[in-house]
C-alpha cells in the first residue's frame, strides 16, 4: 500500500499523483470548511467548559482533525474508532522503533483499512456526493485518472495524515503557550495574531520531527560525503531550531516577522495538507482562548506519546474553570 502513497514515490509517478490530488484538495476546499472547523471546536469546548476541565488531548485536539477529515471525505462518524486504531497502527510503522508486533499489527491495519476503503469507495461511485472521495473518483488531468489502487491508497494516505498530525499542532501548540503564559495573554488579546502564531508554533515544537531520503547520487554536504544508496534522515526539529535561520531560536515569540521553519518538508513532497492544518490550528486555539479564559494547566509533566517521527502528548489534563 505505502508503495502507491505519493509521500514514497519520486516523479513522474509523484507528479501525477499530486496533481489529480490538487484538484480535489485546494485553497477554496478549505477555506470553504471555515465555519464548519469553527462550529466543531465550539461543540467539543462544551462538555470541558461544562465539567471545569478535561483531558485536551482526548476531547479537542484529537477529535477535532479526525472528524473533519472523515466529514471531507465523506467516510462515516460511527466508524471513527476504527480509524484511530488502523491509524495509529500504520503510523507505528513509520516510526524508528520498529519490532515484529509493530509490522505485525500494521499489516493487520492495512489488509481491515484497505478492504474498508475499497468497499466505501464502490459505493461512492454509485452514488457520488459533494465529498473529497466523490471529486478523487472523478479527478482527471491530461487524460490520467487514479488507478483503483491508487485511489485507496491515496484515501488511506490522507485519513492517515489527519489523524496523527494536526493533532500534536494543536496539543504541542497549546502546551507551549501554556508554559510561555505571557505568549498566550498575547494571542488571547490580539486572535488576529493566530496565522503568525501558528507559524512559530510549527517551527517550535514540530509535530513531524523527521523525514528520510535515499540518496539518488553522490553528494558532497561540509566535509561528508554521502554515497549513491545511503539513508538519510533529516531532523525537522533541529532545522527549525537553527540559530541562522531564527534569532533566538529556542524562545517562543508568537510576533515574529518572519518565522522560517521546516514543519511541512520541502521540496516536491512539501505537505498537502498543510493550508487545511494551519487553518484547522488557528481556529482551535482561537476558539479555546476565547472560550476558555482559565486555561491553565492541570498537571506538573504531561506524558509524550513513545514515537519520534510524530512528536506529540499522551494526554494534556488541562482546567478551564
Ligand atoms: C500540522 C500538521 C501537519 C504536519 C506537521 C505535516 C507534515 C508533513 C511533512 C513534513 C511532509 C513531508 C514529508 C517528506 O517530505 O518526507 C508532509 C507531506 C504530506 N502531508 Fe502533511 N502534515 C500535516 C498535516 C497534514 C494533513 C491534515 C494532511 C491531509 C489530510 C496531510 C497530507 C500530507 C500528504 C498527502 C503528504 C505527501 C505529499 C507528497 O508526497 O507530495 N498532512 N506532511
Amino acid at each position: 500500500m505505502a508503495d502507491r502513497w505519493m509521500l514514497l514515490r519520486d516523479p513522474p509517478d509523484h507528479t501525477r499523483l499530486r496533481r489529480l490530488v490538487n484538484k480535489a484538495f485546494t485553497p477554496k476546499t478549505v477555506e470553504g470548511l471555515v465555519p464548519r472547523v469553527a462550529e466543531i471546536a465550539h461543540e467539543l469546548l462544551q462538555p470541558g467548559l461544562k465539567d471545569g476541565g478535561m483531558d485536551l488531548i482526548e476531547a479537542y485536539a484529537f477529535p477535532l482533525p479526525v472528524i473533519v477529515i472523515a466529514e471531507m471525505l465523506g467516510v462515516p462518524a460511527a466508524d471513527r474508532p476504527k480509524f484511530r486504531a488502523w491509524s495509529n497502527a500504520l503510523a507505528a510503522a513509520l516510526d524508528m522503533y520498529w519490532t515484529e508486533e509493530v509490522a505485525r499489527r500494521a499489516a493487520d491495519a492495512t489488509g481491515e483499512i484497505w478492504e474498508y476503503m475499497s468497499r466505501i469507495i464502490l459505493e461512492r461511485r454509485r452514488n457520488p456526493g459533494p465529498d473529497l472521495l466523490s471529486a478523487l473518483i472523478h479527478a482527471h488531468d491530461q487524460g490520467d485518472r487514479l488507478s483503483e489502487e491508487e485511489l485507496i491508497a491515496m484515501a488511506i494516505l490522507l485519513l492517515v495524515a489527519g489523524h496523527e498530525t494536526t493533532v500534536n499542532l494543536i496539543g504541542n501548540g497549546t502546551l507551549a503557550l501554556l508554559t510561555h503564559p505571557d505568549q498566550m495573554e498575547l494571542l488571547r488579546r490580539q486572535p488576529w495574531r493566530a496565522a503568525q502564531a501558528v507559524e512559530e508554533l510549527l517551527r517550535y515544537d514540530p509535530p513531524v520531527q523527521m523525514t528520510a531520503r535515499i540518496v539518488a547520487e553522490d553528494v558532497a554536504f561540509g566535509d561528508k560525503l554521502i554515497r549513491k544508496g545511503d539513508l538519510v534522515t533529516a531532523v525537522i526539529g533541529s532545522a527549525n531550531r537553527d540559530p541562522e535561520a531564527n534569532a533566538d531560536p529556542d524562545g517562543l515569540d508568537i510576533t515574529r516577522e518572519e518565522v522560517r521553519h521546516m514543519a511541512f518538508g520541502g521540496g516536491i513532497h512539501y505537505c498537502v495538507g498543510a493550508p487545511l492544518a494551519r487553518r484547522e490550528a488557528q481556529i482551535a486555539l482561537v476558539a479555546l482562548l476565547k472560550e476558555a479564559p482559565a486555561l491553565r494547566l492541570a498537571c506538573e509533566s504531561p506524558l509524550w506519546r513513545p514515537a519520534v517521527l510524530f512528536r506529540g502528548l499522551a494526554s494534556l489534563p488541562v482546567a478551564l474553570g
